[in-house]
């Protein structure tokens, strides 16, 4: 695990009070990978305890998850190696992430409609380039976003961005002491 000392308005606390805090992965998001005859690198940005990437490493993909919270990558660690899969963990914010290698599908759960519309295209330009060729961006978002404000972003970076999928996420697990009181939406993206 690298850990670059991030200081940063975390999830600590809360992830140590609640260890499995956001639940399983959406239903949807194990339906649309295990169906996927793609494997290869895949880059869980925001990864939290690291409920997809546990799930994505024991489909068979070589994953490398990373967040800003040192407790929930230690905490998806110990899952990891207690279900004999291995993921390389990394503390870091994802904005200040330096990369050495390019990755088959980058995710980003529930994260980056959290940032102002400046730093989603910065974010979004950052990690297009670290995709492989026919690499795939998968985005989860709450459904009062639409797969088109992400899809402008994109095409401002390159016109050659194509929306694969936007599904429908309704298998979303309660979190204790919050109310989710809207639908999520995951969309796949492809640069031709
Ligand atoms: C809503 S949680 C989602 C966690 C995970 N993707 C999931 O769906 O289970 C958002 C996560 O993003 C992380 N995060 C927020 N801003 C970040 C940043 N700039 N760099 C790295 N991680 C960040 C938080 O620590 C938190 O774990």
């Amino acid at each position: 695990m690298e850990n670059n000392n991030v200081e940063y308005d975390s999830f600590d606390s809360t992830y140590d009070e609640k260890p499995e805090m956001f639940g399983h992965p959406y239903k949807e998001l194990q339906d649309y990978f295990y169906k996927s005859t793609r494997r290869g690198t895949l880059l869980d940005l925001g990864c939290g305890q690291g409920r997809d990437s546990i799930f994505l490493a024991s489909l068979g993909y070589q994953v490398t998850a990373v967040d800003s919270s040192k407790v929930g990558i230690n905490q998806m660690l110990k899952k990891a190696q207690s279900q004999g899969l291995e993921i390389d963990g990394i503390v870091n914010d994802i904005q200040n992430l330096k990369l050495q290698r390019k990755f088959d599908v980058i995710l980003f759960d529930m994260l980056l409609h959290g940032f102002e519309n400046q730093i989603q295209q910065e974010l979004l330009g950052k990690y297009s380039n670290s995709l492989n060729k026919d690499g795939i961006l998968c985005i989860v978002y709450p459904d009062d976003f639409q797969a088109e404000h992400f899809m402008n972003i994109l095409k401002s970076l390159s016109a050659n961005w194509n929306l694969l999928e936007e599904i429908t996420v309704n298998d979303i697990p309660k979190i204790e002491g919050e109310t989710i009181d809207f639908n999520f939406k995951m969309m796949v993206a492809q640069l031709s």
